[in-house]
């Protein structure tokens, strides 16, 4: 199909109303993104919008009119709130869901009985609805999985030669779809959010919900309120993933990263390769230009992309609910200790991976070492021992710690309380004592639960005959020691079900195991 570019005169807008009551397909600009029209009382019309875009057909379209009093013959029935909704937003980036009348076909649907419907505020969307003398139905002119396009150039990349005409109108004024509200259910909730933000709509119809799945992933066996949400969005090919960090600490985590670029704010001191989305503190900005960034990351070959986080404020809920989608939600929280806790049972040769990371000029932090001196300097642990196990554990004021080990290795409880005592010292001194991007060297990492406190796990595992030569050569055992060592621990399995990398080490390729999976979590 040849695809007739058309600018914003009135000539061609009159050509692009023929098209749409025709039967054909039209993408328009918005203030929000740029549309993929048709006439929305047309169903074949509709089905090939499906078509062009890939779209999955119970995905519902938006119906755009060109006037309020458009709205009445598509819908059941105007309710009070919704009607206080189309004074204050049309035209406006809002879009409301209401149940549907007889007329709405289930193609526009998506199968529901309920309809979404908008009315732009953009002159030229407002033009050429207006010219084509019905409601049009338009989903964002991309092909389905893509970011929305912006500006009329990537229309133009997706489309061309799959509709009859897009209209060149510039770049949108917002940069993000509309906002989502349905009014079918009790109170009304925001599903997608957008440049009308809570707040205003809270100004004018009361409490509002925010769907749970604007801000969190879905859950596979959850029946998503918006079909639109549980499809993958906004995704570049490249993989994305969120930093959760201010400037300074964004700054220094990306500037160390190898084979990958930052989608971070104008201003940020970034040296490696590198695109913007607007300007800190300036949602308005970003919302405008995130999804031109994302479609230039495809464009400039990325890989890998750490993004800076926005704000979840005002506009930047829009801003945040478009980037963690295209991110598959992975978000590295920066503010947090970040860990890469490293693992394994006795003998299965951690301490050969724990000194192959620290050759590589990772911080490599060994909690045995700070188990050791965990008592020094300690007053607050001491004397919370004291109260546990009694005075007796003392010489004067120092700790005797054989005494200790006789006292609480004396039961499985006794034990356990120790544990939970100074477990929790052992994550706070490590977490004190780590910067930036740290392994954690932990052979009682799940024991103590500081897996929680990683952001990835790798355990290292061996053979239990290679495990048993080694611990006892290692601290000279007999074999019958050894074996009891090994079954006082945690079985294998447990290690490689609660690990997202696992290294076998029998020896062989163990390097090249770190390396893929170092390829991997950074
Ligand atoms: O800003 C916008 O809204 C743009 C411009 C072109 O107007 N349009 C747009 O349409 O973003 P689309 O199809 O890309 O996104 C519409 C979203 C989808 O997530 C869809 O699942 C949801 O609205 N939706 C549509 N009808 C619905 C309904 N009856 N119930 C629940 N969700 C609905
Ligand atoms: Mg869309």
């Amino acid at each position: 199909m040849n695809t007739n570019i058309l600018s914003t005169s009135e000539y061609d807008i009159e050509l692009a109303g023929e098209i749409l009551a025709g039967g054909g397909l039209v993408a328009f600009p918005t203030e929000t993104v740029y549309g993929l029209g048709a006439n929305a009382l047309d169903e074949n019309a509709v089905k090939n919008i499906y078509k062009a875009k890939g779209r999955p057909s119970d995905n519902p379209l938006i119906v755009h009119v060109a006037d309020k009093s458009d709205i009445a013959p598509l819908v059941k029935e105007i309710t009070p709130k919704a009607q206080a909704l189309i004074d204050a937003f049309f035209p406006d980036a809002l879009t409301i869901i209401l149940p549907k009348s007889e007329i709405i076909n289930s193609t526009v649907s998506g199968g529901l009985d309920t309809v979404a419907i908008r009315m732009p505020k953009n002159e030229i969307a407002q033009k050429v609805i207006a010219a084509a003398h019905c409601p049009i139905a338009a989903p964002s002119a991309n092909t389905s999985g893509l970011p929305s396009p912006t500006k009329a150039k990537y229309v133009i990349d997706d489309m061309n030669g799959k509709i009859d005409a897009i209209i060149d109108g510039g770049d949108c004024e917002y940069g993000v779809e509309s906002t989502v509200i349905t009014l079918a259910t009790e109170v009304p909730t925001i599903l997608r959010p957008g440049a009308v933000t809570k707040e205003m709509i809270e100004a004018v119809i009361g409490k509002t919900e925010i769907s749970r799945a604007v801000l969190e992933g879905m859950k596979n066996d959850e029946v998503a309120a918006s079909p639109g949400m549980k499809y993958k969005h906004y995704a570049p090919k490249a993989k994305v993933i969120i930093v959760d960090a201010d400037k300074k600490a964004y700054e220094d985590f990306v500037n160390t990263r190898k084979n990958a670029f930052a989608l971070c704010f104008e201003g940020d001191e970034v040296n490696i390769p590198k695109l913007t989305f607007g300007r800190e503190n300036d949602d308005e900005s970003q919302a405008r230009e995130l999804f031109d960034a994302l479609r230039q990351i495809d464009e400039m070959g990325a890989k890998k992309v750490y993004a800076r986080i926005p704000n979840t404020t005002g506009v930047g809920m829009a801003v945040y609910n478009r980037l963690i989608r295209a991110a598959a939600f992975n978000v590295i929280d920066l503010k947090k200790p970040f860990f890469i806790g490293l693992t394994g049972p006795t003998g299965a040769g951690k301490g050969y991976v724990s000194r192959y990371l620290s050759s590589l000029g990772f911080n490599v932090l060994d909690s045995d070492k700070i188990v050791k001196n965990i008592y020094d300097n300690n007053p607050e642990l001491l004397s919370r021992l004291a109260t546990e196990f009694g005075d007796g554990i003392f010489d004067g004021s120092t700790l005797n710690r054989k005494r200790l080990a006789e006292i609480a290795f004396s039961s499985d409880e006794k034990r356990e309380r120790l544990n939970s005592i100074v477990h929790p010292e052992v994550i706070r001194l490590c977490e004190e004592n780590a910067s930036g991007l740290t392994v954690l060297d932990a052979p009682q990492l799940f024991e103590a639960g500081a897996e929680e406190k990683c952001y990835k796990v790798i355990s290292v595992v061996a053979p239990y005959k290679t495990r048993l030569e080694r611990i006892m050569a290692r601290d000279s055992l007999t074999r019958e020691q050894a074996d009891a060592r090994i079954s006082a621990q945690l079985d294998e399995e447990y290690y490689i079900n609660n690990s997202d990398f696992v290294i076998y080490n029998n020896g062989e390729n163990v390097e090249i195991q770190i390396e893929n999976i170092l390829e991997e979590i950074l």
